[in-house]
């Protein structure tokens, strides 16, 4: 037994390094799956819900395709326009709906710790996929992949993030990670955007060294991974506050003249102004990539938490 059967997955901070590693070797084993060229029905039968009362593209889509590729089915809604809520039904009382209508439950809302509080309301294992500015452990898990697939190792990287640290929850559960696991550190962002003070706090704490910067320039030439993310337009109190840093960095080829020949661009997309088109074409931008390992580390989760593999 792994110990995922039934298991929340709330926070990246809840996986120990031995789950972590479980998932992205259990993952691994899901590609020809994920791809269409083997077949399994390990999840016949099993229900998965998906509220997301916030927008998504890659999240919904991959664990829609998870469960289909695993032989199970999803009920759920996009955007609750069109459900309850609309009619003021409680986050509670959706929970415990979805929880009769299936065996697990991925939801994304706007606000921090709503995953955690829906948890309270249900038996069945609950999957954040996203809360407000807080976290994205499932994003992370497949961040994760990426690295390991394409550098083999966490150790010793040099992982720069870039853009939104404050609002940008896919970042503050990477960094959670990476650090852990060995990677050192790097956070660019404008000086209005950066890691909230409780991560540093974090950091300081148990020890883990990291370095701020807010010129990419200055940091280019030496990292191995660079973590670009969107401005988090939607979670600014005041546009005119986003209007000051909107566009703060771009990537593109003059940028990367100076980087590393192995250098591998990430983002979790999407992506509005900071990647420019032409780095598509180039060795670093491994973002699509990233974006379809999405589906075999979700399979591995869902496999895990429902079906109690390994
Ligand atoms: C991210 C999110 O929703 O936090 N998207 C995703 O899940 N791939 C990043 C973002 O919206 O900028």
């Amino acid at each position: 037994m792994s110990g995922f059967a039934g298991r929340d997955i709330l926070s990246i901070r809840d996986l120990s390094r031995a789950d972590i590693q479980l998932v992205l070797r259990t993952a691994r084993k899901m590609v020809p799956i994920a791809t269409g060229e083997k077949r399994s029905r390990s999840l016949d039968g099993k229900i998965l819900s998906t509220l997301f009362y916030e927008p998504s593209t890659r999240t919904r889509l991959s664990f829609e395709s998870a469960m289909a590729r695993l032989g199970g089915r999803v009920v759920g809604f996009s955007g609750a326009e069109g459900t309850s809520v609309q009619k003021g039904e409680t986050l509670a009382d959706t929970i415990r709906m979805a929880e009769a209508y299936s065996d697990a439950i991925v939801l994304r809302h706007p606000h921090e710790g709503a995953a955690r509080l829906a948890a309270e309301f249900t038996d069945k294992p609950v999957i954040n996929a996203g809360d407000g500015a807080g976290q994205h452990p499932t994003q992370t898990l497949l961040d994760l992949y990426t690295i390991w697939d394409e550098k083999g190792s966490f150790e010793g990287q040099s992982v720069a993030l870039v853009g939104d640290l404050k609002y940008g929850r896919t970042v503050h559960s990477l960094t959670y990670a990476l650090a852990e696991l060995g990677s050192q550190l790097i956070f660019v962002s404008p000086p209005t955007l950066e890691m909230p003070r409780e991560i540093l706090e974090h950091m300081k704490s148990e020890g883990l060294s990291f370095r701020v910067a807010h010129r990419l320039e200055d940091v280019i030439r030496e990292v191995d991974v660079l973590y670009v993310t969107r401005i988090q337009k939607e979670r600014f109190p005041d546009p005119q506050e986003y209007e000051e840093v909107a566009g703060s960095y771009r990537i593109d080829a003059g940028v990367l003249r100076d980087a590393k020949r192995e250098l591998i661009i990430m983002h979790p997309l999407p992506r509005t102004t900071e990647i420019a088109p032409d780095v598509d074409r180039t060795k670093h931008a491994v973002y699509f990539k990233q974006a379809f390992n999405g589906v075999p580390v979700r399979m591995a989760l869902l496999d895990l938490i429902l079906g109690g593999g390994e």
